[in-house]
């Protein structure tokens, strides 16, 4: 078995569209997009081991050096605080982690907020900064549902194209910042694979160079 490059990548939504990049530039293996409940891939010709794991699990992935590198949501590395490099921002998979929450309350006035989120650490952080006090309630999906039964005042999510908003009458009170999907190395992998590593970041800057032509 040859030692190649061991690559994480999301699962779903998101991997799709990591997974269209990859072929582009040569890494793409098409066993990875059959319809299966298989999690990883040997590619025997090139070496590379791929797994497929949950969008918010690449990162670990990678900074435990279980796998040398990783496509991952810019979201995750800032709620993580991922221990990784992060080398290239691939311009895919663009939304914005809003404060979100039903039309008539009055978030502006609010000093003191029932927030509910998938991500505890940005939202606190967050907050923080901007002078409210919050109780914060985490959720693990479908955090739409929360201001509608009155968990929350408001949520903390990701906004793609903003249908699950709207279709739950909701709407954007505050924007705290846009994310979208990166390339990322394990730390000790960029210094012994750095060869292989930096050869995937030149690929993906001359996809970009390309597609702007
Ligand atoms: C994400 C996010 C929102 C939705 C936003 O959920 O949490 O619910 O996508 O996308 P939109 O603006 O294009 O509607 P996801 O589909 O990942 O599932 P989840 O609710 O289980 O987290």
């Amino acid at each position: 078995m040859k030692d190649g490059l061991k690559i994480a990548l999301p699962k779903v939504r998101l991997g799709n569209k990591v997974y269209a990049v990859l072929s582009q530039i040569g890494y793409g293996y098409d066993e990875i997009m059959a319809d299966s409940r298989k999690l990883v891939f040997y590619d025997e010709a090139k070496g590379n081991t791929y797994f497929l794991v949950k969008p918010s699990d690449v990162a670990t992935y990678v900074e435990y050096g279980a796998a040398d590198i990783g496509f991952v949501g810019k979201d995750i590395l800032l709620e993580n605080n991922s221990n990784v490099f992060e080398l290239y921002d691939l311009g895919i998979g663009k939304c914005r982690i809003c404060v979100a929450g039903e039309k008539d309350f009055p978030y502006h006035e609010k000093k003191h907020l029932k927030v509910a989120t998938i991500f505890p650490n940005i939202s606190r952080e967050y907050f923080l900064a901007s002078g409210k006090t919050i109780d914060l309630i985490t959720l693990h999906g479908s955090i739409e549902i929360a201001p509608l039964v009155n968990l929350s005042d408001v949520i903390v999510d990701i906004v793609e194209t903003g249908t699950t908003l709207r279709e739950n009458n909701l709407v954007v009170h505050k924007e705290i910042c846009p994310v979208s999907t990166r390339y990322i190395a394990n730390k000790v992998s960029y210094t012994y694979k750095n060869e292989e590593i930096r050869r995937i970041y030149d690929l993906l800057k001359n996809l970009e160079a390309e597609n702007n032509d």
